[in-house]
Parts: structure tokens; C-alpha cells; sequence
């Protein structure tokens, strides 16, 4: 099997040079990811003038940007790829790049198993994508970069396209928190925060493309420190301010925030910022204090209610929800009690919960992963019972509401449109494509499970 995969890898160097004209992309895992997909498209746009397309039968070169927070991210990649590799056994001039945090842990791993990959990358290097897929196609060599550069990618990367309506905006990357389940300083290494100028000059030129929504994001916003053009310090609270001021603006939101760093301004500044949009996720992971302290979380649950309180001082309104790891090693059930515990007193809006699997190179993987399957079965499922009954007596509450819904797409049933409330749930109602971009008045009518319907109210 391997054998014949580097026979086909050798085949290769004898195939025509590469046209790029068509790209597909392949996005896995967090917003931070979409992000840098849609940074990856405006390199390659610039670069080569390439254009995206919806299927890799039809692409020149395919990339793939994957995830490895949680458990079979790798087989996830191979298993994607032998799809792909059965497209460049027919069209052997097509180029594949495996991006993103798998990219990063394995590096040249993915070339040895798939020697069909010409371009392995990570988070912090896919601004050298032009160059590498220069270099293959010149060479007809593999390329494998997943190095960690002290200079910032952000400098390389060309001005945001836009798509009219929302985009993502990174402040700051990586994480300094090494809670002991979490993959992601390793795969996108330590804290690191744009300058306010630059951050600030993103958002601009994505609202001059007619963006009315923009999400600030980091794998922990409160931790942006970023310098500002005098060289004085700014926290995560004084850059929101700035960017709300911005002309243009509809909507601003941002992801994901880390309870210890989370402060009394921030809380304020949804009272304060009408564009800020009401709605906050902040994950607390587990509701108990020896959970928390095995996961290294820095707080203990009765930290937590009291942000909470805060928050909906300041904003009554505000939706919450937060992630959930169920079966962290040594996990008991008083420990799962005390999670349900805590969410029932919270009540969150909506929530994500997860069985816990080891991540390698992370510090609880060096913990036995000791709560039997079957368990974390049953927890995740007492769980879900709990928190989709909060999130569907939530949406039961919006109807008769009267809400401004921001136009995304068509929904899938004919004539309906799908956008976004301000506390960010989904909502179908009877509209016109030319809605899409346009923020609209809505009167809730029904609701479901996961999303809510509607009619438009006319003037
Ligand atoms: N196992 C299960 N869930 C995890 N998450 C992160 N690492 C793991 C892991 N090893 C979850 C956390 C995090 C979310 C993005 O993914 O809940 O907040
Ligand atoms: Fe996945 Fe985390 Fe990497 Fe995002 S940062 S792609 S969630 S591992």
C-alpha cells in the first residue's frame, strides 16, 4: 500500500505544472479557523487569482484547515484525504495542503502516511502559502512548514475581501492558560496580541467592503494586550470601545473569553456599547471545584456565579452559554452532579457539551483516562437532556417577541430567509434575497429546538 503511494508521489514529478485557477478549501473546527480560511483565499486570490469553488472535483488546488481539539481529528484527516487522493490519481497535476492544528502536531507525519500531500502547514505559517505552492509546482517537491515565526503572519496578509455582511477579525492568537485537557497551545503556541492599529485598521476596510457585523476573536480575548500607536498598553475592554466607534458598524461580537480574566468593565460594556451584541460564551468546562482544580482552570465555581450576575446586571438580556467536558479523568459522580448543579442555577442558553478524550502532548493525557466509556456515555446524555431543555424553554420565550434578525442566506425552504437575532439565535421567515446583508424586523412565531420562526413586520 505504501509502497504504491510513492510510486504515484514519484509519477508525479513527470505532471504538467499546476494551473490555479480553482480552490477548495475544507475548514474544520473553531471560528479562529474560519478566519484563517478566508484568509487563505484572499492570499491565494492575490497571489494567483484564484477563485473558490464548492467541490474539490473541480479544483486545482485543494487545502485542507483542520482541528485537533478533541478526539479523532487525525483519523478525521486521513480519511478526508483518501477522497482527495483518488481525485490527483486522476488529475496528478492537482495540488493538496494540509493546514490548521493537525498540520502543526504532525507535520511531516502526514506526508509519510500520505505521501500524495504537497504542502503541510500550521496556524502560523499558511501567510507563506503563494510561496509554497510556488516552490511545488516549480519543483515538484513537498513542502512541510510548521514553524512557529517570531514575526507576525498578520504583516503578510493581504487586505480582508469581505463577503457584504459579517466577518471575522483576530486580535490575538494562541493561549497561555495550559489548562491540562487542551491541545491548543500547543498547536497555536503562546498569547499573542495584534496591535491596536493594525486591528483596528482590519475591521475598517472590512466594513468599507459593506460588513455591518464583525467578531473580534482569540482562543481568550480578555487576554489582549496590544500595544496602541503611542506604545501604551490596551486591555481587551479600551480595544471594544475603539471598535465600536467605528462608522459602519451594526454589530460586534466576540469569542471566546476565559472566566478568570474576565472583569466587572467587560461585563459593563454590554450595558454600555449598544452595538455590542447580547450575547457571551464562557465556557467553565465543569461545575466541580476538584474538577477545576485537576483541569487547571484557575477559578473555582463559586467564582463563576457571580460573573454571571454581572453580566446580567449590566444586560438583562443576555444570552450565555458555555462549553462542558463530561468524564475528565477521576471524574466522580458527585463531581457530574455538581456540573448539573451549576448549570441548572446558571441556565444557559445554550451549551456544548463534550466527552472528554486525551489529547497527546496535553498534561491530563498523562493521567489514565479512567471514567469508563459507558459512563461518559451517560453523563454526556444527562447532560444534553438538561441543557436542550434549557435551550428550547429559551427559544420558547422569544415567541410573540419582536426581534431585528441580520439576512445570511436563503434558508433551504423555498422563498424562507435565514438569519441572526441579536442574542445570536437562528430564525427563518418568508423574505427576498435582496434582504440578505439587511437587518430586518421580525415577530417571533414559532420556535424549535435549535432555531425559531418568524414573519417580517411590515412598516
Ligand atoms: N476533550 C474533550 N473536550 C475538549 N475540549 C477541549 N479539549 C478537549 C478534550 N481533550 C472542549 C472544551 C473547549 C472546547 C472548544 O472543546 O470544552 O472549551
Ligand atoms: Fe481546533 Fe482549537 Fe485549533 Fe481552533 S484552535 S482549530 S478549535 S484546535
Amino acid at each position: 500500500m505504501r509502497t504504491s503511494n510513492i510510486r504515484r508521489s514519484m509519477k508525479l514529478k513527470k505532471s504538467p505544472p499546476t494551473s490555479l485557477d480553482t480552490l477548495f478549501i475544507k475548514t474544520y473546527g473553531c471560528q479562529m479557523n474560519e478566519y484563517d480560511s478566508s484568509r487563505m483565499l484572499d492570499l491565494m486570490q492575490e497571489a494567483y487569482g484564484m477563485r473558490l469553488v464548492a467541490s474539490p472535483e473541480d479544483a486545482d488546488v485543494i487545502l485542507m484547515n483542520t482541528c485537533s481539539i478533541r478526539e479523532k481529528a487525525e483519523d478525521k484527516v486521513y480519511s478526508e484525504l483518501g477522497r482527495y487522493r483518488k481525485l490527483k490519481e486522476k488529475r496528478p497535476s492537482m495540488i493538496i495542503g494540509v493546514g490548521g492544528c493537525v498540520g502543526q502536531q504532525e507535520g511531516k507525519r502526514i506526508q509519510q502516511r500520505a505521501p500524495y500531500v504537497d504542502a503541510v502547514f500550521g496556524p502560523q505559517t499558511y501567510h507563506k502559502l503563494p510561496e509554497m505552492i510556488h516552490k511545488i509546482r516549480r519543483d515538484r517537491v513537498q513542502v512541510t512548514d510548521t514553524d512557529m515565526p517570531e514575526i507576525e503572519k498578520f504583516d503578510h496578509l493581504p487586505a480582508p475581501k469581505g463577503n457584504g455582511l459579517s466577518g471575522f477579525v483576530t486580535i490575538m492568537e494562541g493561549c497561555d492558560k495550559f489548562c491540562t485537557f487542551c491541545v491548543v497551545p500547543y498547536t497555536r503556541g503562546s498569547e499573542l496580541s495584534r496591535p491596536v492599529e493594525d486591528v483596528l485598521e482590519e475591521c475598517g476596510k472590512l466594513l468599507a467592503t459593506g460588513t455591518t457585523e464583525i467578531s473580534l476573536l482569540g482562543q481568550n480575548v480578555n487576554a489582549y494586550r496590544g500595544l496602541s500607536k503611542d506604545g501604551d498598553e490596551w486591555d481587551f475592554t479600551m480595544l471594544l470601545y475603539a471598535v465600536a466607534k467605528l462608522d459602519g458598524l451594526k454589530r460586534l461580537r466576540f469569542s471566546t473569553s476565559h472566566p478568570m480574566e474576565m472583569t466587572e468593565e467587560m461585563a459593563a460594556a454590554f450595558g454600555d456599547i449598544p452595538v455590542l451584541m447580547p450575547y457571551l460564551h464562557l465556557p467553565v468546562q465543569s461545575g466541580s471545584n476538584a474538577i477545576l482544580k485537576a483541569m487547571h482552570r484557575g477559578h473555582n465555581r463559586d467564582d463563576y456565579f457571580p460573573l454571571i450576575e454581572s453580566l446580567r446586571k449590566y444586560c438583562p438580556d443576555i444570552a450565555l452559554s458555555s462549553d462542558f467536558i463530561v468524564g475528565y479523568p477521576g471524574e466522580t459522580e458527585e463531581d457530574f452532579e455538581a456540573t448539573l448543579d451549576l448549570v441548572r442555577r446558571v441556565n444557559y442558553d445554550f451549551s456544548y457539551c463534550f466527552k472528554y478524550s486525551p489529547r497527546p502532548g496535553t498534561p491530563a493525557a498523562q493521567s489514565e483516562d479512567n471514567v469508563p466509556e459507558a459512563i461518559k456515555n451517560e453523563r454526556l446524555q444527562r447532560l444534553l437532556e438538561l441543557t436542550r431543555l434549557q435551550t428550547r424553554q429559551a427559544m420558547v420565550k422569544q415567541i410573540g417577541r419582536a426581534v431585528e434578525v441580520l439576512v445570511e442566506k436563503e434558508s433551504k425552504k423555498e422563498g424562507e430567509m435565514q438569519g441572526r437575532t441579536a442574542d445570536y439565535r437562528i430564525v427563518h421567515f418568508k423574505g427576498q434575497v435582496r434582504q440578505i446583508g439587511q437587518i430586518m424586523p421580525v415577530r417571533i412565531t414559532e420556535a424549535y429546538g435549535q432555531s425559531l420562526h418568524g414573519v417580517l413586520i411590515l412598516a
